[in-house]
């Protein structure tokens, strides 16, 4: 695995990471870029070499102001996916273009969106990302908005599943082979959980 900090500068980047939750939670491997960066290169790639759905974290704050209520009041979810209802951007046409979800996406991280910004439902999934970040709940929800924040970009991530060619999930070994093809760097939650508390003196 490569250290947070390797990861941190290839999200400045603007690149995409690979990051992996536990073997007893999802155990599974979500490309990651940040909001403020994504281009529709990158969710082309995205869709391409992760296959999964690309859902975008947000704060809650963010939710509350572009006024996203939960997909599902009483969520069956066993991991409690912070679904909201989906969205594009007005300005999109069928909404799922990489163009269109770009756009999406960076109108969605504003800080003047608003509600009125957007048609619902839509082709972007956002997720809200519990106020602890990782410490609260170790999802890819919170890895990838936490990133941001130690990035110091808008808090929010973009993220998508890795299915492999036969249509499986792709464990830690597929995900080290597929860090090396494309040369991104792959990383744990755990040790991101373990990064923010040796660097933040307060928790
Ligand atoms: C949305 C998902 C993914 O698992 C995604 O990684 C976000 O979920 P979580 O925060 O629970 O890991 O279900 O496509
Ligand atoms: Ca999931
Ligand atoms: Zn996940």
């Amino acid at each position: 695995f490569h250290t947070i900090e390797e990861a941190i500068d290839d999200l400045k980047a603007g690149k995409p990471i690979i990051v992996v939750d536990d073997e007893e939670r999802e155990n599974e491997g979500d490309l990651v870029a940040l909001s403020e960066k994504i281009t529709p290169d990158t969710i082309n790639f995205m869709i391409t070499h992760g296959k999964g759905l690309v859902c975008t974290s947000i704060t809650s704050d963010q939710a509350y102001q572009v006024n996203l209520p939960f997909m599902s009041d009483d969520s069956s979810d066993p991991f409690e996916t912070a679904f909201t209802i989906s969205v594009d951007h007005r300005e999109t046409m069928t909404g799922i273009s990489t163009q269109d979800r770009a756009k999406t996406i960076h109108a969605l991280i504003q800080s003047n969106a608003e509600g009125a910004d957007f048609k619902k439902p839509g082709h972007v999934f956002p997720l809200i990302a519990k106020d602890g970040g990782v410490l609260e709940r170790p999802g890819h929800t919170e890895a990838s908005l936490d990133l941001a924040e130690l990035c110091g970009a808008n808090p929010s991530g973009v993220i998508c599943e890795i299915i492999k060619n036969d249509g499986t999930m792709a464990r830690v070994p597929d995900l080290q082979q597929m860090a090396q093809t494309f040369d991104l760097k792959l990383i744990t939650i755990a040790d991101l959980i373990a990064y923010r508390k040796m660097n933040e003196v307060h928790v």
